[in-house]
């Protein structure tokens, strides 16, 4: 079953999102695999981000992300990574749609609230990245037969 990374930032902690984020995820219907709260060392956010490291707001990013705790997750569920990116919303929380969470909860690109993976080979390198295996837990929730065909 497919698996993505998401994260709840600095701000959406802050905000009192965490709870609201995850039950979005799970009244839409996908599973909780892994979570943990953390704060973020310099190394991991810059691994994290690494595929911007070369743009001009990735000092601010950086900075920002490693500023407080964030809650890391992990979800599965049939085409949970661009689904749960639809739940996020677009990166420019003024752009994103109203229902969205960085639609409904944010105003600014610096301060959108949560992170997710956008295909499955990034999904696969954050999760490693992230969690180590034994964090991670293997379940069939009881709904599963009322949500899959
Ligand atoms: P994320 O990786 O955090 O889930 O967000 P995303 O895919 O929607 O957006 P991405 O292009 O990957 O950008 C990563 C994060 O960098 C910050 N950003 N700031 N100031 C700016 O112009 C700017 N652009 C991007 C945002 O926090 C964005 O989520
Ligand atoms: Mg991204």
């Amino acid at each position: 079953m497919e698996r993505t990374f998401l994260m709840v930032k600095p701000d959406g902690v802050q905000r009192c999102l965490v709870g609201e984020v995850i039950r979005r995820l799970e009244s839409k219907g996908f599973t909780l695999v892994g979570l943990k709260m953390l704060g973020v060392s310099k190394e991991l956010a810059e691994a994290h981000y690494d595929v911007h490291k070369e743009r001009p707001f990735f000092p601010g990013l950086i900075q920002f992300i490693t500023s407080g705790p964030v809650v890391a997750m992990v979800w599965e569920g049939e085409g949970v990574i661009a689904s749960a990116r639809k739940i996020i919303g677009a990166t420019n929380p003024l752009s994103a749609e109203p229902g969205t969470i960085r639609g409904d909860y944010g105003v600014t690109v610096g301060r959108n609230l949560i992170h997710g993976s956008d295909a499955p080979e990034t999904a696969q390198n954050e999760i490693s990245l992230w969690f180590k295996p034994e964090e991670l837990v293997s379940w069939q929730p009881a709904l599963t037969t009322w949500l899959y065909e």
